[in-house]
């Protein structure tokens, strides 16, 4: 059993360079090392990260590292990717690496053997349906050809490929995707008003199938397509991806019409597998091929790459050294990159659902914080909404800047006006802006006196609020898939150092028994007064 990581000579080691760090301005760094850019920067698959603007010097990143060989994060991550069973209330491995590896790799379930072939064999199968949807082989019940997918999948089924869809617009050549998720039934209705029965395809996606709120969409969807074209219209325009046979066949589609996955794929890890079905339907299988291709390039750097350059490890050290030895409040996590608009959402469940825990593996209540908040959004728009408040707000966040270099083609000007917006971002973070700087800039406006003096407090920037920037070239299939695994790898890398299990989601569980509950109107044993009240005035009980 290991003790908490705050038991540690380590962790005393990094409470005393914080200390330290906090008494120095971020600026001051740079002047007392002369390589500090060059030192804080790493790069792989094409990403260059630079941490230059962290409140960390070479000695605090030498004790971040030793606190990561201390945890054992090097014989964690070959336990992951040995095939162990990391996901130990489940007594599963997290193998989700295997599903873009390419054929001749090696990956071992510990329990079954190895997985590729099977992983390829899916990914075959999935190529064939692809190339067989977007080049008409595969029709509606009509004949007509497929011009609209419907992935119906909530969570981990949903967040991935429609994030991906987004991200990679420019690169949509096959069918409309189209995603819905909510038990709101506004979302269906929604995507189903601009759509026809006989050019639609539906995909629904749940790794239990078993998911409320995916089956009571997918059940509307079925009565919407049979009202129009009959009951034998489902054959052709249902196709599901799960790990559940018997429930996909108690719906009624057909084993032959169903692409499997397996129970070592974590919901929010798995992308890669036939969840990726309705993205790959979208740009083609060669291009989903590329976005596989980038995520694996960025695991064989997770495994290769010594500590002090590897992206992931670094990421994850900067995460922890921020959120438990600096107590910044929030991570926030700002793409420069419009298409990037739903990445914010996709990680929130990887890292939140990951290591949002209060116990750690051994089931002993931990005794730091572990994952923050995280949150953010698009710039250039956030520095409209809440950048007031990373800037001057009394509490400071933990940043990420996400900047993919080139733009849409023809249009340099405006892509040079968001690159400069977000380098300025994270420039006046840091820099900050003194009582003394104020003070000279509204004298040289001609203000002074006690009109000068009471403006200055309102003006006047801490400074030293930390963030990364990432750069990717560009925002195509292959970076975005090393972004995606260099987060994924990220989020096991703090967990290994929190010691919680991060493949694992049982807080998710009592919320869906309670919702159980409450519709079967089984109020009165397990419910509070106060959703009895709420029950009634919504009218789920008279
Ligand atoms: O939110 C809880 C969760 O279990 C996620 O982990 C998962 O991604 C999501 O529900 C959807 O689950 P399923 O794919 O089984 O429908």
């Amino acid at each position: 059993m290991q003790p908490s990581p705050t038991q540690t000579g380590r962790w005393r080691a990094l409470q005393a360079h914080a200390q330290r760090l906090r008494a120095m301005r971020t600026l001051e760094l740079f002047t007392r090392d002369p390589q500090r850019v060059t030192r804080c920067s790493a790069q792989a698959c094409g990403l260059y990260l630079d941490y230059a603007k962290q409140r960390l010097d070479a000695a605090a990143i030498d004790a971040l590292i030793a606190l990561a060989e201390e945890r054992e994060l090097a014989q964690w991550r070959e336990r992951l990717f040995a095939g162990d069973c990391v996901n130990g209330t489940e007594a599963r491995p997290a193998l989700h690496m295997a599903l873009r590896a390419p054929r001749g790799a090696r990956f071992i379930d510990s329990r079954h053997g190895d997985v590729l072939a099977d992983v390829h064999a899916t990914l075959d199968a999935m190529r064939r349906f692809a190339g067989a949807v977007r080049g008409g082989g595969w029709r509606g019940a009509t004949g007509a050809a497929i011009t609209d997918v419907v992935n119906i999948g909530i969570g981990g089924s949903d967040f991935g490929p429609r994030m991906v869809c987004e991200a990679l617009r420019p690169f949509v050549d096959g069918p409309r995707p189209r995603f819905v998720a909510n038990v709101d039934p506004a979302d269906l209705n929604d995507v189903l008003a601009g759509l026809a029965p006989a050019t639609t395809l539906f995909v629904v996606v749940s790794k239990t199938f078993t998911t409320q709120e995916t089956l009571a969409n997918a059940r509307r969807a079925r009565s919407w397509l049979v009202e129009s074209l009959g009951e034998a219209a489902v054959a052709h325009h249902f196709v599901a991806v799960s790990t559940n046979v018997r429930e996909v066949a108690l719906f009624g589609i057909a084993p032959a019409n169903m692409f499997g996955f397996w129970d070592w794929v974590g919901g929010r890890y798995s992308l890669w597998s036939a969840v990726g079905l309705s993205a790959m339907l979208a740009l083609g299988p060669e291009r989903f091929d590329a976005l596989l291709a980038g995520a694996h390039a960025m695991d064989r750097h997770f495994i290769e790459a010594p500590a002090a350059a590897n992206l992931p490890v670094l990421l994850g050290l900067i995460g922890i050294w921020n959120s438990n030895f600096l107590g910044c409040a929030s991570q926030v996590v700002v793409p420069y990159a419009q298409r990037l608009a739903l990445f914010c959402g996709w990680l929130q469940q990887l890292e939140m659902e990951s290591n949002g825990k209060g116990v750690d593996r051994d089931g002993r209540t931990v005794d730091h914080p572990t994952t923050p908040a995280l949150w953010g959004s698009v710039g250039s728009n956030a520095q409209h909404a809440y950048f007031q408040m990373l800037h001057q707000g009394p509490a400071v966040h933990a940043i990420d800047f996400i900047l993919p270099v080139e733009g849409d083609a023809g249009c340099d000007e405006m892509q040079r006006m968001l690159v400069a917006n977000c380098l300025a971002q994270s420039a006046a973070l840091m820099r900050g802006k003194s009582v003394h700087e104020v003070r000279a800039e509204l004298q040289a406006t001609g203000l002074s006196g006690a009109a000068l003096e009471a403006a200055v407090p309102h003006r006047v920037f801490p400074g030293d609020r930390p963030s990364n920037t990432l750069l990717l070239p560009r925002l195509d299939p292959a970076h975005l898939g090393a972004l995606l695994a260099l987060y994924e790898h990220r989020a096991f890398v703090q967990g290994v150092i929190w010691g919680v299990n991060s493949f694992d989601q049982w807080g998710v569980e009592l919320g869906k028994q309670l919702t159980r509950r409450i519709l079967d109107r089984q109020s009165d044993a397990v419910i509070d007064p106060s959703t009895a009240v709420l029950m009634q005035r919504t009218g789920l009980r008279r």
